[in-house]
């Protein structure tokens, strides 16, 4: 345990999720190191993604810590704001193609698109999005072999709040700022 040691809230998927200073830790999964060799490759890209730190003395993963406000107590996202994200989602995506696919017999996938030909980040939603001074997806740790179209489809779902209960007109206008803005 470290001094300055927070617990981080805001996600439910994967256990504790601590701050230390500048960098967060998160447990070591079997895809990190592909994971976040993939992060280092879209960055070398010039998509601003959270720096992959390595694993620490606990043997957890380290990444940057991205200073922002969740996108999810914002929303819903303005006009400009879907079309931003959007933006984003196209750059993310054609960095990827310079990543090799990991063969996705071996790839642990909650949600698997058919027919993956693409390294993608599986979770790109207003609960993984930082906004501020910079703009960055966090929580890579569903990444792995998937397609465009699947990863912009859950995007422009959650973006776009098409949820049970939501008024369909605005949703609708919503996903397909998500997905026009390319
Ligand atoms: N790189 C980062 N920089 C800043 N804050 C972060 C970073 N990574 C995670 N956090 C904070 O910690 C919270 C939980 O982290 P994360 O989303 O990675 O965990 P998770 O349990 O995998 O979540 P999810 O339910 O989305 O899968 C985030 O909502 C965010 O507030
Ligand atoms: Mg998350």
């Amino acid at each position: 345990m470290y001094d300055d040691e927070r617990e981080l809230t805001g996600g439910n998927a994967s256990g504790r999720v601590v701050r230390v200073g500048e960098t967060v830790r998160k447990p070591w999964i079997d895809n990190t190191p592909v994971v976040q060799s993939y992060l280092g490759a879209l960055r070398a890209r010039g998509v601003d993604a959270p720096n992959p730190l390595g694993c620490d003395q606990r043997g957890r993963q380290v990444v940057e810590y991205v200073h922002g406000a969740l996108a999810l107590d914002q929303l819903p996202l303005g006009r400009e704001d879907l079309l931003r994200v959007g933006r984003m989602i196209r750059r993310i995506h054609d960095a990827s193609e310079f990543f090799p696919v990991p063969d996705p017999d071996g790839w642990k996938m909650l949600l698997p698109a058919e027919n993956p030909n693409l390294m993608c980040h599986n979770d790109l939603a207003p609960w993984n999005l930082l906004t501020g001074d910079r703009w960055v997806f966090i929580d890579w740790d569903a990444a792995g072999p998937s397609t465009r179209l699947w990863d912009l489809a859950y995007a422009a779902q959650s973006f776009g709040m098409l949820f049970e209960g939501q008024p369909v007109d605005s949703a609708a206008r919503a996903c397909l700022l998500i997905g026009c803005s390319r």
